[in-house]
């Protein structure tokens, strides 16, 4: 059983702030390939999830899964580390920026997605040690840096605990994406003082009021003294950042069988 999930905290109100980015959309089901079934694990409110094909949502947080919809399939109310799925029993796995919330279910939810699925795994997830270096980590906030090195596995440690023929393609974040991320604040410092959508990005979520207080008064002092735009502003002009997202794959020997 899940024990208190940390979403049913974090994530009231993750649907206002957090919506589809179509291009990132259409990478993930180009990832997907022609798989017909597939597990979206951590499906949160169901962004990134095909409705054009068969699906199980696995989702252990309640405040997430009442955010979903009635467009999209009801979650299953269980763990990355336990699916109740049984082996090989899905075409392809997906599991969209959320493994550096499974905590010590990491490998074994790692593990657990090459185990239902046939065919493939898709996961998208961020190198921290690329996260570290964006300016809003790096300059104010080095305690989501730390906290990343922590939680998130490196790409490394990712790939060693996947099957198959594994490979990572780099995502830029567009300026423009729907999907505000704490990644997505690379040129919109102004994001920073919205408590929205500071709310909707774990990294803010998971700083105790205090720093979240410290970091808003010198990002608002630096903006209205034209500091961030002396040091960042050269950001405004460009249409996309490589803020660290990855998506990588895994693609099995065993081909789709279902029909
Ligand atoms: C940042 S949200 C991402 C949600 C969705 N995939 C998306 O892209 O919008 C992370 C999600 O992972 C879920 N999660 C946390 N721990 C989990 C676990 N052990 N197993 C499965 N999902 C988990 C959270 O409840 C949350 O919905």
């Amino acid at each position: 059983m899940v024990a208190t999930p940390r979403y049913d905290a974090i994530g009231v109100g993750y649907s206002a702030t957090r919506r589809e980015d179509p291009d990132l959309r259409a990478r993930l089901h180009a990832a997907l390939g022609d798989a017909r079934t597939v597990v979206n694990v951590g499906a949160g409110t169901g962004s990134y999830e095909p409705t054009d094909r068969h699906v199980i949502a696995i989702e252990p947080s309640d405040t997430m899964s009442a955010q979903r919809g009635s467009r999209r399939v009801p979650a299953i109310r269980a763990s990355a580390d336990a699916l109740p799925l049984r082996d090989k029993s899905i075409d392809a796995a997906m599991a969209v920026l959320t493994i550096h919330h499974w905590d010590e279910g990491q490998e074994r939810g790692v593990r657990e997605l090459c185990r239902v699925a046939r065919d493939r795994v898709v996961i998208l997830a961020f190198d921290p040690e690329v996260v570290a270096e964006m300016w809003l980590v790096q300059d104010y906030m080095p305690e989501v840096a730390d906290l990343d090195r922590r939680t998130a596995p490196s790409l490394e440690t990712l790939g060693g605990w996947l099957e198959g023929e594994v490979s990572i393609e780099s995502i830029p974040v567009s300026r423009d994406t729907p999907d505000w991320t704490l990644m997505s604040f690379w040129a919109h410092p102004e994001r920073v003082l919205d408590p929205e959508a500071r709310n909707g990005t774990s990294g803010f979520a998971r700083l105790s009021d205090d720093t979240v207080q410290r970091v808003v008064t010198k990002v608002a002092a630096d903006l209205a003294s034209g500091e961030w735009d002396t040091r960042h502003g050269h950001l405004r002009d460009q249409t996309e950042y490589d803020g660290g997202l990855r998506l990588i794959t895994a693609q099995f020997a065993t081909p789709v069988t279902s029909e």
